[in-house]
């Protein structure tokens, strides 16, 4: 049972939820008859067959079968539970949640974890104090100023300076009443190998603290001044730590969330500088991956704001093969990305502090696309000078380009190859034409279907299947909130008629009224399997409009055709079963043909007066 604030507090939030503004934030939404439609963000497609409509309240994707209301979007796309949806999206609304009682477990390790961010952001504080007002910190602010990193950037990135000292952190963090193994835990001080004390990790470093998309600081990197010897790496980062992951961090996205959604993309870099370099220059929907390759994690974090991803990695070597490297995990979480090569400098950073923002957003214009990428990338990686050194690049080539459905977009990319290889493009095209057959019987596969395909019921004719459909689903759009209607179909209509979803919300509605309660959207989203309530809300989305006033007239027609095409189906059952007993069995024969007359009858009956 629900606590009465519990109830209230869900009933606030869906009274100030539209369904329009919650999807449009991760899908782009174009209006169409009364609906939006949308690339579905379920599923992989290229024509929209995701629909809002904004007045009911409902989502339904009619290629994968997803649906239900702006909760279940939520919790689909950001991968919660329906409740933690609910919240998520209270908390976007600024709603306070209702308290509610921690168990003594949940309560301890809600306290250990905020005693850890604690620690971080009194690390955070002391480093930036050191940094802007401490003699100490002279160092840093020289550096960070040759770099042209402002005052402005410095407080909004809080960045800091680690002293060239053991234990000043160390000390400042005891007298603030943390154990060493909490500042041990969060990785801020090392264990003496020596003795049994600690001292502090990070020293006469440019400190840059990392936040979970919350704004928690949940780590730090921290560069050095100057690069003095080999065996001190530039940059020390915090490691992996109970609230440190790399893999599901991106650097900067607490900050740029906001411009990525409305910027519509996302512009990932490699480096913290870089982030911190474009954001201050005004191009403020970057994020950084941490040195570490990109994860599908990283896909995910993005691709809740946005489904375009921009990649701009260093210009050098290892920048572009992590740049190949991510590309198929970002394709794999369904979103488009283009590649920026920074033309004039290593990296962003150097780029944007030398042409400026105006410049950089030309470089964000002329992105590439994945595929002209990857064809330059192969051939500037190819042999090119021996003909089975060209059909080896061709073949490189040839998986980015196979899928391209577009004919005119085809022969572009031929005659791009054609000349990037030197290669005759009807040979070209041979060649793609033996590698798409073959990789089509190879790895011909149906597209992935999310959620559960709706059964067929045993129906009485292949024919009439659709219009069967139809006529259930007329049965249950009309008796939403008609218990007593459902109650006279159910008696004429033998249940097995309906699919299984159906038979679940036939079963939900008859549980409402049994609770005298009108089922509402909310609650067939909590209580009815994914299922039945994306079957319910596609009843809702696509069940055609009529006029109230028609409603009765409907409804009956739905159950008369119903009833009709059951009992013909029991005729032709019966009159088959009578051949069979005509030969032997006297007596039932004579029985079958009777119930069967009695049915014809009832067929005459409906079908001259519906
Ligand atoms: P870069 O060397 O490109 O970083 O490494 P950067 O931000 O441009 O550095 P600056 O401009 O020289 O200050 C990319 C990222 O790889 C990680 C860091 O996250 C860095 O931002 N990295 C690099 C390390 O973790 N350790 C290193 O020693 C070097
Ligand atoms: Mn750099």
């Amino acid at each position: 049972m629900r606590s009465a604030e519990l109830d209230e507090f869900v009933e606030r939030v869906n009274e100030r939820t539209d369904i329009y503004s919650v999807v449009s934030r991760y899908v782009q939404l174009t209006q169409r008859n009364g609906r939006y439609w949308g690339r579905c963000p379920f599923h992989n497609e290229k024509t929209a067959s995701f629909c809002v409509s904004a007045d009911k309240g409902l989502f339904y994707c009619f290629g994968c079968g997803a649906g239900g209301n702006a909760f279940k979007f939520l919790s689909l796309i950001e991968n919660i539970s329906y409740f933690e949806a609910i919240k998520l999206q209270a908390q976007r609304l600024d709603i306070d949640l209702p308290t509610r009682k921690l168990s003594p477990e949940e309560e301890r390790r809600r306290r250990e974890e905020k005693d850890l961010f604690k620690i971080n952001e009194l690390a955070q504080d002391f480093y930036h104090e050191s940094l802007i007002k401490t003699a100490r910190g002279e160092v840093g602010r020289k550096y960070l100023e040759a770099r042209g990193i402002t005052a402005e950037t410095i407080e909004n990135f809080k960045l800091g300076f680690a002293p060239e000292e053991w234990d000043n952190l160390l000390t400042t963090l005891r007298r603030k009443g943390f154990s060493h193994q909490q500042i041990e835990t969060v990785g801020l001080i090392t264990k003496s190998k020596n003795s049994s004390g600690y001292y502090d990790r990070f020293r006469g470093r440019i400190m840059i603290p990392i936040t979970d998309i919350f704004g928690h600081v949940v780590g730090f990197g921290g560069r050095v001044l100057e690069a003095s010897d080999n065996d001190t790496p530039k940059y020390l980062n915090t490691s992996e730590t109970p609230i440190f992951n790399k893999r599901n961090l991106l650097f900067g996205l607490d900050k740029s969330n906001r411009a990525i959604s409305s910027a519509g993309k996302a512009i990932v870099v490699e480096g913290y500088m870089d982030a911190i370099s474009l954001f201050s220059a005004g191009i403020k929907n970057v994020v950084a991956s941490l040195g570490t390759a990109f994860t599908p994690e990283h896909a995910k974090l993005i691709t809740r704001y946005t489904k375009k991803i921009i990649f701009c990695y260093d210009s050098d070597e290892a920048g572009q093969k992590a740049t190949i490297r991510a590309l198929p995990i970002v394709q794999a979480a369904g979103a488009e990305v283009f590649i920026i090569k920074v033309p004039d400098g290593k990296d962003p950073d150097e780029f944007i502090r030398k042409h400026g923002k105006e410049e950089f957003e030309t470089l964000i214009k002329n992105a590439e696309t994945m595929i002209d990428y990857r064809i330059n990338y192969v051939v500037d990686h190819s042999d090119l000078s021996t003909i089975s050194g060209k059909v080896r690049a061709l073949h490189d080539i040839l998986p980015v380009v196979a899928n391209v459905d577009s004919e005119v977009l085809r022969n572009e990319y031929r005659k791009k190859i054609s000349s990037a290889l030197v290669m005759d493009e009807h040979d070209i095209a041979s060649e793609w034409k033996n590698f798409s057959s073959k990789t089509r019987q190879e790895n011909f596969r149906e597209p992935e279907i999310k959620t559960v395909a709706i059964q067929r019921p045993i129906l009485p004719d292949n024919d009439t299947t659709s219009q069967v459909r139809l006529a259930c689903e007329d049965i249950l759009r009309l008796s939403w909130h008609d218990t007593e209607a459902l109650e006279y179909a159910l008696k004429l209509v033998p249940r097995e008629i309906f699919t299984e979803p159906h038979r679940e919300i036939i079963k939900w509605y008859r549980t409402c009224a049994a609770e005298e309660r009108r089922p509402d959207q909310m609650r067939a989203a909590e209580e009815l399997s994914e299922a039945a309530y994306a079957e319910l809300s596609r009843i809702f989305i696509d069940g055609f409009e009529t006029p109230p006033e028609t409603d009765l007239k409907v409804f009956d027609d739905a159950v008369n055709f119903l009833r009709l095409t059951m009992l013909k189906k029991k005729y032709k059952d019966l009159v088959v079963q009578a051949e069979k007993q005509a030969s032997n069995d006297k007596e039932t024969y004579n029985k079958t043909v009777e119930e069967s007359l009695k049915i014809k009858k009832e067929i005459d009956k409906l079908q001259n007066n519906p």
